[in-house]
Order: structure tokens, then C-alpha cells, then sequence
């Protein structure tokens, strides 16, 4: 099998490039958010991709779309494989496309090979990775493994005040939420393949990342209230002003995430919203988000409860209200034995240099290990770089990783 997967990587960077043009911003950023033209667009074009394969497609009740080779034992537990299309704003084009679109060129280079799988191979585009539009991330993974409950999503709004039922159904997803959940045993394992985020493969010279496990993610939105006012008569010992609380809490933030004796603590501020938002307007009111990460849950609760008691005392300081809202805290995911020593074979099979790590960026996996033993493969990002309109993988570093998915895939369809 080894010698006959090949790789057309021409066909998969044509469609990565052609994909990065459905964006709301402009070359060579991306901008693709939940459920706006350009994602439907995408959608669009990922489904024509797939049935131009072959693939049996369906999409659920919350638009995660699924792309089905059908195995010689079609009721046995299936092989996922996929990743996420969505991306945040002004962000590159390799994060989650490189698992989709990387996905969907394996599985045609399995089936050029003659591979014949046992267990069918299924590919996943999952619905909102990124935590955009609606505050949370993997949205379509916590719906699948039953993390986020119907009842839950169906509260989300969005800033506009638009709720994820509204969207959806302007999609034409408009079944129960509580039909995505899947049935147990639906996947026997799943394997996703991403660019790393991160500058460990490309300094240490490696090519694939063998993940064993992916850090725990947490997320809150805080509003100060104060009150509002005339910037020139407002005298200073009179204000309340709400953006200075949220001003004092970020730097806290970035104290908690430097204290907790980790060095995989991280904390970030990457959403801060005065209003009115006049320049000669005291701020009545100001929200922040915040995000904070480590691989391991205790230091990571342990910035989260100093953030949240730092947010409580510096608005009794400065007289103003606070509101505390839990986005997520999620727990760490450990990679599944079977799937991590299926990415070690397939690695070492083809040659390639590996090292097995951490994630310190989550994705769907993290949610998908609670439905059944799932793993990813990584590939090298330049510097290090994800987020960015500068985020690149070579078109031989996607080739590689791809290579490794393909078989990797065929051990696992048996
Ligand atoms: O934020 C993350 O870790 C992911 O890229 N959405
Ligand atoms: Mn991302
Ligand atoms: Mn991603």
C-alpha cells in the first residue's frame, strides 16, 4: 500500500486556493464566518468536491456536512477523518482546510491505490470550529458528543441578536437539534489532520506531529457597567468608567496567566467593546472576552479564578457593576492509543521524522475524543504563524501530512 498512495498535491492546492477566495476580506486574509454567504459558498463548493468523489453526503440538523466511502461491512462502526472550513477574522487559509480538503484528497488517493476498506471511511466538515459568531468554538463537535445540549445552543445569540436557530434555518437546517447528537459506536476512531500553530516541527526540522493529547480551552465574557458622560465636563473624581475596568482586568488577565508557575498558561484579551464608543463619550459600558488555556486543568482554573475575583474587586474600586458569564471551561483530551500508534506506523512506514506533542490550539478532536479514540496528525506552520493572513504550509509539507493521513486511514478501515 505504501508505495501506491499518491499524493496529487497540484489537485489539493488548486482547491485550498480556490477556497481561500470565498472571504469577506481581502487577499490573502480570510474571513469566513458561520452561516454568511462565503461559508454557504464553501459548503457549496466542499460538497461538489466530494460528490465529484463519490461520497455519499449528509448534512445535520446544525449544517455539520459528512462525506461517506461506504466500507465492503457498512454496519460496522466507521473511520472519521475531517476538520473545519469556518475562519476568524483576517485569518489564513490552512487552518482546519488543510484537515477537510487534505481529508478528502486521501481518501481519493486510497481509493487510486485500490484500497478497499473494511470499515467505512467518512469525512467531516464540522459546523463552527471557530468561536466567531456565536462565543463558542467547535459547535458542531460538542453537538455531535452530546457536550453542548440542544436546549443550550438554541439559547446562543449572536452580537446582532440573531440566534442559531435563525441562522440555521436560513440555511435550510432546520431539523431537532437533538438528532446531531451520534449514536454510540457511530465512529470507531477519527483522525484529524491540521497545521501545527505552533513552531516546534519547523525548528526541530520534523515533519509530522504525532499528537498525544490537546489542551484544555476556557473562555468568559466580562461587562463592566459605569456610567456614561460628557468627556469634557465630566470631572475625574465624578467618573465611573467602565472601559477602565476592563482595562485593569486585561492586564490582570495577563498577570494570572504568567503566575500560575505553568509554562503552558496562556491568557488572552482578544475582544474589548466600549460603548457607546465616541471619542468624547465616557464609556457607560465596556465587554471583554477572555481566554485562558494550559494543557493541564489545574493551572489553568487557577488563572481563571484569579481573573474572576480580580474582575469583582476592581469593580468595587472603581464603583461599577460587573457581569460574569462562563463561555467554557473545558477538560484536556487524551489521543486515543490505537489511533496515535496508527499515525506512528504510517510516519515511520513512509520515512518521514516525527515527534509526538501536545496541541496547545484546540479543534474538533478535542470533542471527538469523548465519542471514541481519535488522534491528529500535524504538519509544520512558517514560524509558527496561524491566525494571520501570513499563516503557511508547503504544498510538500501538506503533501507529507496527507500522505500519513492516507495511510494512517487504511490502517484503521482495516
Ligand atoms: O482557538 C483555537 O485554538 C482554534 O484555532 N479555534
Ligand atoms: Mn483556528
Ligand atoms: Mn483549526
Amino acid at each position: 500500500m505504501t508505495a501506491a498512495v499518491k499524493v496529487d498535491i497540484a489537485r489539493l492546492s488548486a482547491e485550498l486556493e480556490e477556497l481561500a477566495g470565498f472571504t469577506d476580506s481581502p487577499a490573502p486574509s480570510v474571513t469566513r464566518i458561520l452561516f454568511t454567504a462565503t461559508d454557504r459558498a464553501a459548503r457549496e463548493f466542499f460538497k461538489q468536491c466530494c460528490r465529484e468523489t463519490g461520497l455519499l453526503i449528509r448534512e445535520d440538523a446544525v449544517g455539520n456536512i459528512f462525506g461517506r466511502w461506504v466500507g465492503s461491512d457498512p454496519q460496522a462502526s466507521a473511520v472519521g477523518t475531517g476538520s473545519h472550513t469556518d475562519a476568524i477574522p483576517n485569518s489564513g487559509r490552512y487552518d482546519g482546510t488543510v484537515g477537510v480538503f487534505g481529508g478528502l484528497e486521501a481518501i481519493r488517493a486510497l481509493r487510486a491505490a485500490g484500497h478497499k476498506p473494511r470499515r467505512s471511511i467518512e469525512l467531516l466538515m464540522f459546523t463552527a470550529e471557530e468561536p466567531t459568531r456565536y462565543g463558542i468554538g467547535c459547535l458542531g463537535s460538542r453537538l455531535l458528543s452530546g457536550t453542548l445540549s440542544p436546549a443550550a445552543a438554541t439559547a446562543l445569540r449572536d452580537g446582532s441578536g440573531t440566534s442559531l436557530d435563525e441562522a440555521r434555518a436560513e440555511c435550510g437546517f432546520r431539523g431537532d437539534l437533538a438528532t446531531v447528537a451520534l449514536a454510540a459506536g457511530y465512529y470507531e476512531t477519527f483522525v484529524e489532520l491540521h497545521i501545527e500553530q505552533g513552531p516546534l516541527l519547523e525548528k526541530e526540522g520534523l515533519a509530522i506531529g504525532i499528537v498525544e493529547a490537546i489542551a484544555a480551552p476556557a473562555s468568559m465574557r466580562v461587562v463592566f457597567h459605569g456610567q456614561g458622560g460628557h468627556a469634557g465636563t465630566v470631572m475625574m473624581p465624578d467618573r465611573r468608567d467602565a472601559l477602565l475596568g476592563a482595562a485593569e482586568l486585561a492586564l490582570a488577565v495577563d498577570r494570572a496567566a504568567r503566575a500560575t508557575g505553568s509554562p503552558s498558561t496562556v491568557g488572552t484579551v482578544g475582544v474589548m467593546q466600549p460603548f457607546p464608543g465616541a471619542i468624547n463619550s465616557i464609556p457607560s459600558r465596556c465587554t471583554i472576552e477572555i481566554d485562558v488555556r494550559d494543557t493541564a486543568l489545574e493551572p489553568r482554573d487557577a488563572a481563571v479564578e484569579e481573573i474572576l475575583s480580580g474582575a469583582r474587586a476592581i469593580a468595587e474600586r472603581r464603583g461599577l457593576t460587573v457581569g460574569i458569564q462562563m463561555l467554557n471551561a473545558d477538560p484536556p483530551a487524551t489521543c486515543g492509543t490505537a489511533v496515535v500508534e496508527a499515525v506512528a506506523r504510517a510516519s515511520a512506514q513512509l520515512g518521514i521524522p516525527s515527534r509526538r506533542m501536545v496541541s496547545r490550539a484546540y479543534h474538533d478532536s478535542l470533542f471527538m475524543a469523548r465519542v471514541c479514540p481519535t488522534g491528529m496528525i500535524f504538519i509544520p506552520c512558517r514560524d509558527g504563524v496561524s491566525h494571520r493572513p501570513d499563516e503557511y504550509s508547503s504544498p510538500e509539507e501538506i503533501r507529507r501530512g496527507v500522505e500519513v493521513l492516507a495511510l494512517t486511514l487504511a490502517e484503521l478501515s482495516g
